[in-house]
């Protein structure tokens, strides 16, 4: 799973495209951060040149004085190793033997063991240990045997397997870009005077508001006045798939904030009251709960957060729909989609709408036959256009790599979901439903009311915390799926051991961890007179061990015994508080990442869209 980007210009317009090449594939680093490299053709020599290096794109930017070079056109790429160490050799782009053609590749070529023993028979030699390299000595082999370059490689693309997202570029024809789409992302951006590719829009954004969003199967190629694209030999009309996009380029980027991940985080009352405008102007959520209303099973599905957000729609569903949702990790899709069939409805949960695990399983149970609900934030991505229905959040793009943001926005439209549901079941009146809603108007103050309650006390637990080598993140109910939110954004930036677990399961194991000064983080949800006391029962275990104990909870515990520091953060009932008691379990996350050094918008191992197995 890489970043790509590619751009051709006419040097009229645009004299040299290496600004557009570095600018575009830094917005594409939360992909991965292992390599980076660009190939390009330099002005008035028109020789391809390469560069490519372990490390961040600033790096070998800088090492190498890339930015100083003048190109026509060019191709780059940001890494995260799947096949091979993350060295030189492996960065992309990789080159044939001539050294005259040059491909950055995102995903994997499933098949590449075999086609690189034949392609080493035939006398080719391989520099790394990609999956990625047989493509370019295919491209040198078809190019010997086939009339144009085109044709092979189009041929080339028939003996791979795989996913891949691709983009060459030869010497000899230095103002044209080759790509091809098979499951990995990749749009055009086309420009006046130029034309780009990249593997998403933001990274496109500054250039150009106009993309067309290419599907499986298609390859072609772009110029600085014309785009060609086909699939299975026949050319593609795309004029009417050309999508505008009206996300403002500030919306991108850091809005005076260190990073990413805080402004993100800032944002979440105004991508809350957007999304619930959203929701509520459009039919997207009738829809599906309709589609929900006709099955007998309900299957929700996500990965990492987005999987945590299904769990908190299956509290939901049960609350207000009295329905049961069986949530399950998309990895883990075989076990429940052999149980589907017509009779059910899966929902995916993906803010990228490309994490493979998700896509994998909404393609297994597509095909017995269940229909499929995608709640995604990214137009045109590839869960959306595979399902039957897609309630799209608004949260506007997230570019740190932990899900923030995006989180709040799925679980209100999950919300949404199961109200509407609940109202067609008869559950709800419709007045209780209309007051729900109405509740649900609130989203984004109960976010802002907690953020303002709760900074400033966690400014000060950080001191401590930071010093620890793990936390329990302790739940009960509603408050699980949120503990479990909170313990993976701890552990993905700041690197501290956080686990979650239901509060009352935590005896049953857990505790035998805990001795003095062990720090267990309690999420206190509401209704409190119905979890009050056990949970109160929960913190006086701990802390009888010597656990050092806080709470996070909506108002109604604030007299709890036994937890040395209490963040009550507002009044919230049961539809209201995930978003209230979010944010202060994000935003510890992100200040012990500070405290530590540690860079919370690119954490180490991670990146945001995971597009392999
Ligand atoms: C990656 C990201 C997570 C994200 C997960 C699912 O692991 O690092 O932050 O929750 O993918 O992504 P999706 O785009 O499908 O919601």
């Amino acid at each position: 799973m890489c970043g790509i980007v590619g751009v051709t210009a006419d040097p009229d317009q645009v004299p040299n495209v290496m600004p557009m090449l570095v600018q575009g594939l830094k917005r594409l680093e939360y992909r991965g951060y292992d390599s980076a490299g660009f190939a390009f053709i330099e002005c008035g020599s028109q020789k391809l040149l390469v560069f490519k290096n372990k490390g961040r794109i600033d790096d070998v930017v800088r090492s190498y004085g890339v930015s100083t070079y003048c190109a026509i056109s060019g191709i780059a790429h940001t890494r995260w190793a799947t096949h091979g160490a993350p060295n030189q050799v492996n960065a992309h782009p990789h080159l044939d033997c001539n050294k005259k053609i040059a491909i950055v590749h995102n995903g994997i070529i499933k098949n590449f063991a075999e086609l690189r023993e034949w392609l080493v028979e035939q006398g080719h030699r391989f520099e790394s240990d990609t999956d990625t390299e047989v493509i370019a000595h295919l491209l040198e082999h078809f190019s010997r045997e086939e009339r144009d370059f085109f044709s092979a490689f189009k041929k080339a693309l028939r003996m791979l397997e795989g996913a891949y997202a691709i983009a060459v570029l030869h010497e000899d024809e230095p103002l044209r870009i080759y790509f091809a789409r098979n499951i990995s992302p990749l749009l055009i951006g086309l420009g006046i005077g130029f034309n780009m590719l990249s593997s998403d829009i933001p990274s496109m954004l500054p250039y150009t508001r106009r993309f067309i969003v290419l599907n499986d199967g298609e390859y072609g190629y772009i110029e600085p006045y014309r785009v060609h694209i086909e699939k299975e030999g026949r050319s593609i009309d795309w004029r009417a798939r050309i999508t505008t996009i009206t996300w403002s380029l500030e919306d991108a980027e850091k809005g005076g904030y260190p990073h990413y991940m805080l402004k993100e985080i800032m944002e979440q009352p105004r991508v809350l009251y957007e999304t619930y405008m959203g929701l509520l102007s459009s039919r997207e959520v009738e829809d599906a709960a309709k589609i929900l209303a006709d099955t007998d099973k309900i299957f929700i599905t996500g990965a990492g957060t987005s999987y945590h957000a299904s769990l908190v729609f299956t509290y939901y569903l049960s609350l207000l729909a009295r329905e049961l949702a069986i949530p399950f990790i998309a990895s883990e899709y075989s076990t429940y989609s052999r149980l589907s069939g017509s009779d059910s409805a899966l929902i995916v949960v993906s803010q990228s709408g490309e994490t493979i695990d998700s896509l994998q399983a909404l393609r297994a149970f597509k095909k017995k036959g269940a229909k499929i609900i995608a709640v995604s934030n990214v137009i045109g991505s590839t869960i959306p256009r595979e399902s039957d229905k897609t309630i799209y959040t608004r949260a506007g793009p997230e570019i740190g790599v932990a899900a923030t943001k995006t989180f709040l926005t799925q679980v209100l439209a999950l919300t949404f979901l199961s109200l509407r549901l609940g109202l067609i079941r008869g559950v709800l009146t419709q007045s209780e439903y209309k007051d729900l809603v109405n509740e649900l108007k609130r989203a984004g103050e109960a976010a802002s009311v907690s953020i303002e309650k709760s900074s400033r006390i966690i400014e000060r637990l950080v001191i401590g915390l930071k010093k620890s080598n793990s936390m329990y993140i302790l739940g009960r109910e509603l408050g699980v799926p949120l503990a479990y939110e909170g313990a993976l954004k701890v552990k993905e930036v700041s690197y501290i051991h956080a686990e979650a677990y239901p509060a009352g399961e935590s005896k049953h194991g857990p505790i035998a961890l805990v001795e003095p000064g062990f720090p267990v983080i309690f999420v206190a949800t509401p209704p409190a007179e119905h979890l009050f006391e056990k949970l109160q029962g929960n913190i006086m275990e701990m802390k009888a061990r010597g656990a050092s104990t806080i709470l996070f909870g909506v108002d109604g515990y604030e007299d709890v015994k036994g937890a040395d520091i209490v963040v009550t953060v507002g009044p919230w009932g049961e539809v209201l508080a995930p978003y209230a008691l979010t944010p202060p379990l994000q935003l510890l996350a992100y200040r012990l990442a500070v405290a530590l050094g540690r860079d919370p918008d690119k954490p180490r191992n991670l990146a945001k869209t995971v597009t392999v197995e």
